[in-house]
């Protein structure tokens, strides 16, 4: 069946996520006031390409200009990096960072907190990337996937938050985008059922008013249409014998959070 990795394909799945993974790691530092977000892109660039000898996926993908996606307060995903964002005091952002080695792609983002943003915005970041941990826990050979969907959702709207539904999670491997859709709302044992050897993402955006999202005149950011905040939390998952491995996890997350 298509879209079930070799174990020769998911050893190439797992060096990409960790390459993944280990850009989010090396781009916190430099996530302070006063840098743009074409610096942060740079950065990133560069250390893709000539510290891990692989591919930012994002560049030239769909014609998407830049090389990382930088996503700031009310923008949902797709924000292309700019000398005119300086991020500020109080500020969140999404960075989603895509890189392609040996043919197979890794994908993951995170929040950063620029200085003390407010209570508001903090809580809606800890509750996206709760309901990513809360869906990547269910993930086992045998589940539903509208299982994964139902548990994002049933966590936001617990919280008051709203769940994106213009854009979903998805197959990930020799391409960027491949089947299986996940979708971040749905109802149980609902949709296709996981099968060892899949490899996909789980990234909900989670607003803090209105789900309602539209897409800005460059073509790309997406932003929530009330202008309310809007957060993101993504990793690529492998579907095992047993559960999942998270291919994208980072020195900072422990593996029990998971579990
Ligand atoms: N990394 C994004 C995702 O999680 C996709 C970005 S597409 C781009 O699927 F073209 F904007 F880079
Ligand atoms: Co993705
Ligand atoms: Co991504």
């Amino acid at each position: 069946m298509a879209n079930i990795k070799s174990a020769s394909e998911i050893e190439k799945m797992k060096i990409s996520g960790n390459l993944a993974s280990r850009v989010l790691e090396m781009i916190g530092a430099y996530v302070k006031p006063g840098i743009s977000t074409a610096e942060l892109d740079q950065i990133c660039h560069d250390y893709i390409v000539n510290e891990l000898k692989a591919i930012p996926s994002p560049l030239n993908y769909r014609g998407f200009p830049k090389s990382i996606c930088t996503s700031i307060n009310h923008q949902v995903c797709h924000g292309i990096p700019s000398n005119e964002k300086i991020l500020k005091n109080g500020d969140i952002i999404n960075i989603d960072i895509t890189v392609c080695k040996n043919d197979f792609h890794g994908d993951t983002s995170k929040m950063f907190f620029i200085g003390e943003p407010s209570i508001l915005a903090k809580r809606l970041c800890q509750v996206t990337r709760e309901c990513m941990i809360k869906a990547i826990q269910l993930v086992k050979p045998g589940l539903h996937v509208g299982d994964i969907g139902a548990v994002i959702q049933e966590h936001a709207l617990k919280n008051n938050f709203t769940v994106v539904k213009d854009y979903c999670g998805h197959g990930i491997g020799r391409n960027f985008h491949e089947s299986p859709q996940i979708l971040h709302y749905g109802i149980k044992n609902t949709g296709i059922i996981l099968k060892e050897g899949m490899t996909f993402t789980i990234e909900p955006m989670i607003n803090s008013g209105k789900e309602e999202t539209k897409v800005l005149g460059d073509g790309w950011t997406v932003v929530t249409r009330d202008r309310s905040l809007s957060a993101q939390f993504e990793h690529t998952i492998l579907v095992t014998k047993k559960g999942h491995e998270v291919l994208t996890i980072r020195n900072e997350e422990n593996v029990s959070e998971f579990e």
